[in-house]
């Protein structure tokens, strides 16, 4: 039972449809606004490297995907897509996993870097999974929000998701080291992924609401014609379930923040427009240079691959206003809850 929520109710929000299911969006679009007010924030995101050490079977950047073509950027790429993005005040440095000394110092230089040439920066990470010593040289650099998908609740279930050198529980660690360090921690699942049922989506929701997350990021799962799952459920249904787990989750946990994600725009032109009015309060334009977007497919459909940060500023701007919601630059937009929690 969360805020007064029963697992039944939350699975009952999971399934709405039509004039109910208006009513639940609505609904939790009225508890956003009075929580943490009408506001967009933007996190421009750069997905900086395709090389990726883990091999979980869905994504399309695994390791033994060789069909990849397999880039690095430079810093001074990297700085220079920070350039193009300052206005929206927060990035999302995002890459494949790797854990080796070179990577991890790279990435402990860049976060320096930025925090010097763009002091106003708020910088979110999402490298994947480290240890509690690096995690820590990620802070003490001044990153202070980090993002790691926990991709499903269920342990069974995140066995067949993942081969056996990846551990559920070495995942919740990084989870409890990252908020016991201080970052303000953002997490997620994918929707309709094989194998997951509604209850396990409902039993998600509860996960967050348990471990006391900051921030969530959840999508539609979409297959990769070079990932060994394959989608066993329909766009249009995996649309209203991630539409329904925004609304359901922000009914749940009123001052987080929610991303309205980009594997939404996938399964929908207006994806992302319909997450915000669902419920959601973030949004996170590709800033990744052109040249490297096709090589960063983690799903197939992903939309942007052809535009530039460019591109992507003016669209998702215009795209933020036709919700009647109010897109707010320059500044971090940090997460409510991490501080009513502290
Ligand atoms: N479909 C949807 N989301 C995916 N991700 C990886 N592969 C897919 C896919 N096939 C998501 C995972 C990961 C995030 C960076 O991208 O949830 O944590």
């Amino acid at each position: 039972m969360v805020k007064g929520i029963c697992t039944s109710e939350i699975i009952g929000y999971l399934k709405a449809e039509g004039k109910e299911q208006k009513e639940l969006h609505k609904k939790a679009c009225s508890v956003r606004d009075k929580n943490i007010l009408s506001n967009v924030y933007f996190r421009g995101i750069i997905e900086f490297s395709n090389e990726c050490d883990n091999d979980c079977f869905y994504c399309g950047i695994r390791k033994s995907n060789d069909k990849v073509k397999r880039y690095s950027m430079t810093k001074g790429e990297i700085l220079n897509a920070v350039k193009e993005c300052a206005d929206y005040g927060s990035i999302v440095l995002q890459s494949g996993e790797r854990r080796d000394k070179e990577f991890t110092d790279f990435v402990v230089d860049v976060v320096s870097s930025i925090k010097k040439l763009f002091p106003d920066i708020g910088i979110t990470l999402c490298v994947g999974e480290q240890s509690r010593e690096v995690y820590q040289k990620f802070f003490d650099a001044r990153a202070h929000r980090y993002l790691l998908r926990i991709e499903t609740s269920d342990e069974g279930h995140y066995s067949k998701l993942h081969p056996t050198e990846m551990s559920f529980e070495n995942r919740k660690r990084c989870l409890i080291d990252l908020k016991e360090i201080g970052f303000q921690v953002g997490t997620g699942v994918m929707i309709g992924s094989p194998f997951q049922t509604v209850e396990n989506l409902a039993s998600d929701l509860e996960f967050f609401n348990d471990i006391d997350i900051d921030m969530v990021g959840m999508g539609p799962f979409i297959s990769h014609e070079q990932a060994p799952l394959k989608e066993s459920t329909d766009k249009s249904e995996n649309l209203n379930l991630g539409l329904n787990m925004i609304s359901a989750l922000r009914l749940m946990m009123p001052d987080i923040n929610i991303a309205s994600t980009t594997a939404l725009q996938a399964v929908h032109p207006y994806g992302r427009e319909l997450g915000l009015m669902a419920g959601a309060n973030v949004i996170m334009p590709l800033v990744t240079p052109k040249k490297y977007r096709r090589d960063y497919q983690l799903y197939d459909g992903k939309p942007c691959i052809d535009e530039s940060a460019k591109d992507c500023l003016g669209c998702i701007v215009k795209r933020v206003k036709s919700t009647g919601l109010h897109p707010v630059f320059h500044e971090w937009g940090d997460s409510k809850h991490f501080f009513n929690r502290k």
